[in-house]
């Protein structure tokens, strides 16, 4: 396999971290694209590692900083926008992509790796998935001769600085033993960060990935509650989930939006309405990639120092929780 140079837009933040390690490591040169150099601190010192400014409005600027690339991967995506009627996410989702697949074009890249999401589709219940979905249908509709898109679907995604194990443990901190929660029967198939950079790595070097769509999941399927539930034990700190009907539920998501760094919003609550597991093939398995558990890697980076904490760690780790 040949050395490549990779962009990563949006390379700064969690996945993109984990994405550049893998491909230096495998002796790969990257270029991470960030709004601020600021934002890229974590890669500022891995070898063969650039970071580029690039404001996500100019077309130009892409044209400009794809000259040489050997494929680029887009990883652009937020959780939430400022008000709640999709602008936020159209702008994220569907224009950056769109100036990217315009610019590998432009600038000679012949791929580009799509990350979107499991249930992403133009009618799907909230904006974040429409504008996932929406994007999907006009990258391929950009795919074919002079560039090949690949798009890849993963569940919720848990790993060392996610922000999904992360935000729960720190919430569960603060839980009096009970912990209320909406959409606590959403079934969820999360899948181990590492897996979907291996994936991602794959699709860049093997010919009959590339161009494909993949759903991506972990090894195990279940509900919010029973992750919550799980998390709690592995920080010590077990707590009954009360799973809130429709109406409480969309209380907190009411109130928890105007919470600064809104933890939980309008349009996170329609996206649980549908369950976030692969419907049909795991395109782990279709990689040849072993999907990892959680209980393999979250009690090592969520699990804590003191002894009943790595009595927990051992106990999960040997799958005996
Ligand atoms: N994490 C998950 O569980 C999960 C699950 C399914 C799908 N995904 C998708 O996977 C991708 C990567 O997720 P992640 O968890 O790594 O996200 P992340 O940590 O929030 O990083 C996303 C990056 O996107 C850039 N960005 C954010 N808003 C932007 C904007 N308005 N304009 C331009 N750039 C912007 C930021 O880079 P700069 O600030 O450096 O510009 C940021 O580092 C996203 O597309 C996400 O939707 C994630």
């Amino acid at each position: 396999m040949s050395r490549m140079t990779i962009g990563i837009l949006g390379g700064s933040g969690f996945v993109g971290g984990v994405l550049a390690n893998r491909l230096v490591a495998g002796g790969h040169r990257v270029r991470i694209f960030t709004r601020a150099r600021s934002h890229a601190r974590e890669v500022w010192l891995l070898p063969d590692t650039e970071v580029i400014e690039l404001d996500p409005r100019e077309q130009e600027q892409y044209n400009h900083g794809f000259a040489g690339l050997d494929a680029v991967v887009n990883l652009v995506g937020i959780l939430n926008e400022r008000g709640d009627d999709g602008t936020g996410f159209r702008q994220a989702h569907v224009d950056i992509p769109l100036r990217a697949a315009k610019a590998c074009k432009t600038a000679d890249v012949p791929h580009l790796l799509h990350m979107s999401a499991l249930n992403a589709d133009s009618f799907a219940p909230s904006y974040y998935l429409r504008s996932k979905g929406e994007a999907e249908k006009l990258l391929l509709a950009e795919s074919g001769k002079r560039l090949t898109v690949t798009i890849l679907r993963p569940s919720v995604m848990f790993g060392p600085h996610d922000d999904f194990t992360n935000r729960f443990a720190a919430l569960l901190r603060l839980a009096p033993g009970v912990f209320p929660l909406a959409r606590a029967d959403a079934r969820l198939q999360p899948v181990f960060v590492g897996d979907v950079a291996e994936a991602m790595l794959r699709c860049l070097t093997r010919r009959e990935a590339a161009g494909q769509r993949y759903d991506l999941g972990g090894p195990e399927v279940m509900t919010l509650g029973e992750i919550v539930s799980y998390l709690g034990r592995v920080i010590g700190r077990p707590v009954r989930v009360i799973g809130l009907n429709g109406f409480l539920s969309s209380l907190q998501a009411n109130i928890l939006e105007h919470v600064p760094g809104k933890p939980f919003s309008r349009d996170n609550l329609r996206s649980l309405s549908e369950d976030s597991v692969c419907p049909q093939a795991n395109g782990l398995d279709q990689l040849g990639i072993e999907p990892t558990p959680m209980r393999v890697v979250v009690p090592r980076y969520l699990g804590g120092g003191d002894l009943r904490h790595r009595y927990y760690a051992h106990r999960t780790s040997a799958g005996r929780d």
